[in-house]
């Protein structure tokens, strides 16, 4: 079994996840804010890599099932229903409905990976039953750093590093490439206080500048939202117990 990290998505093409097991983080704050909508019951978040492609698919949509959401430079688009703080999806408002959602690096990345064979969303939230799961499949993993705008950040390398760390525990035999190794090295550099690295980091900074110090709080939290959401190629779903067990998917 093998664990790359990509420290960013702009490394590779999209076809180089044909067939891989993926799993795609961005811990400030696409993947935190979708482990908290189907947390919060919401049907599936249908991630896209545009504004325009997302007011398209929202058209088609009837009977208020459906929510716009997202964000540009850290802010709630206009004409969206929700911005992209985890806190405000909330069960009262996105029970049942599809999120739509575009975020500046964390869905397009998504989107990005969608040629795997499996591609998984990981956070802090959920770091533990992320790394029990790929550990039952037992396949090579690609680890992809959502980053900013194509460049390393230091926050999805450190949650990869996290990743693989879990991993090593349970299995010491795993190969590393030197983006893991490098990863994992930050980790330990910054584990000791999760929430102060997210608030030293450069998108942390920008995010605490506009108001949004609560979010980085919900995205240090480790292990809060204990579930798995898997892309289809087209919407993220949960994998319901009954399939871990099977480890069908
Ligand atoms: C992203 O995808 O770049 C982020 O989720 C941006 C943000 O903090 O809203």
């Amino acid at each position: 079994m093998k664990v790359n990290v990509i420290l960013s998505p702009n490394n590779v093409d999209d076809l180089y996840f044909t067939g891989k097991t993926t799993v795609v983080i961005d811990v400030l704050r696409a993947t935190s804010v979708i482990l908290n909508a189907l947390n919060s019951k919401a049907k599936e978040v249908i991630p896209v890599a545009s504004i325009d492609f997302a007011m398209k698919i929202s058209v088609n949509s009837h009977g208020g099932q459906t929510l716009l959401c997202g964000e540009r430079n850290t802010q709630i688009i206009e004409g969206f229903d929700l911005g992209n703080s985890p806190l405000e999806f909330t069960e009262e408002k996105v029970a049942l409905k599809s999120i739509i959602l575009f975020t500046t690096n964390g869905t397009k990345a998504i989107v990005k990976a969608k040629y795997s064979d499996k591609v998984f969303i990981a956070s802090f939230n959920n770091l533990s039953k992320i790394a029990e799961h790929l550990l039952k499949l037992g396949n090579d993993v690609e680890i992809i750093s959502s980053g900013s705008n194509g460049i390393f950040c230091l926050e999805d390398t450190i949650c990869a590093g996290a990743l693989a760390k879990l991993m090593l525990q349970k299995k010491s035999d795993i190969q590393l490439t030197d983006a893991t190794n490098a990863s994992l090295i930050l980790n330990e550099k910054y584990e000791s206080d999760i929430k102060l690295m997210l608030e030293n980091c450069e998108h942390g900074q920008i995010l605490k500048t506009n108001g949004f110090e609560t979010d980085l709080e919900f995205c240090s939290t480790v292990d809060n939202i204990p579930l798995i959401p898997y892309f289809t190629g087209s919407e993220i779903k949960l994998i319901k117990d009954e399939i871990i067990d099977n480890v069908s998917n």
